[in-house]
């Protein structure tokens, strides 16, 4: 017997409302990075911003076929819904990038090592790196907020952290109904191996972000903690 999806108007309609939401930021040109945070925190959003830009066609493409099965047209409508917020979200800070001339980035293999993972297979797959990878940016746009003065800047972070919130909460739900259709023991490995991703994506943003993560006033422990907490809050 196929399980049914979760249901997801309720989704669609935070998708549709949320659409384009781009006027909770004030964009204030006259408010400038220091020289001393924008040597700091430059290359660091670089890469997020690279990272949260995605044209989402294999998604979509893996949505589509796992919509399928269930008959189901409202989860390609979020779908598409989402890869638009994530655009907005890297058009955001690219937009505040130019206001501060941080050089745009084309490439980073640990973007890459992602967008690898995302493209092997299926939508399951490709939901699981995604939040993943938005797990640990709720944490990093913490830091990031609080390693700057900017106001512009904070408020990009709260706008963003709050949309990651969103998604964490959504697809969290979806990855647990998927889940629950498995074995036991098939959980638990499917656990095992997502908590094992998870831990060296960590591993590799405290790396690369150390400069902005510490000077957000996190230390290697409490970000490490901080993290490990928004993961089991996710899943449990
Ligand atoms: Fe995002
Ligand atoms: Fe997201």
């Amino acid at each position: 017997m196929i399980e049914k999806l979760p249901d997801l108007n309720e989704w669609e309609n935070y998708f549709l409302k949320n659409n384009g939401n781009l006027q909770k930021i004030t964009w204030n040109y006259e408010d400038s990075l220091s020289k001393e945070e924008r040597n700091c925190v430059s290359r660091s959003i670089a890469k997020f911003q690279l990272g949260e830009y995605s044209e989402g066609q294999k998604l979509i493409e893996f949505c589509e076929k796992y919509s399928q099965k269930y008959e189901d047209k409202i989860l390609k409508k979020i779908t598409s819904l989402f890869i638009k917020e994530e655009q907005a979200h890297s058009q955001i800070l690219k937009r505040f990038m130019e206001l501060n001339n941080i050089a745009i980035l084309k490439y980073d293999w640990t973007d890459n090592i992602f967008r690898f993972i995302r493209s092997l297979s299926g939508y399951e797959l490709s939901i699981t790196v995604l939040i993943t990878a938005e797990i640990i940016a709720l944490t990093y746009y913490k830091a990031l907020s609080k390693a700057t003065k900017n106001k512009l800047l904070k408020d990009i972070c709260l706008k963003i952290i709050e949309e990651e919130r969103k998604h964490v909460l959504y697809e969290s739900m979806l990855l647990k109904s998927m889940r629950k259709q498995k074995t036991r023991i098939s959980q638990f490995f499917i656990f095992v191996a997502h908590k094992f991703l998870f831990c060296s994506s960590l591993l590799l943003v405290l790396i690369d972000h150390r400069n902005v993560i510490i000077r957000g006033g996190f230390n290697v422990y409490s970000f490490w903690a901080t993290n490990i907490d928004e993961f089991d809050n996710a899943f449990k």
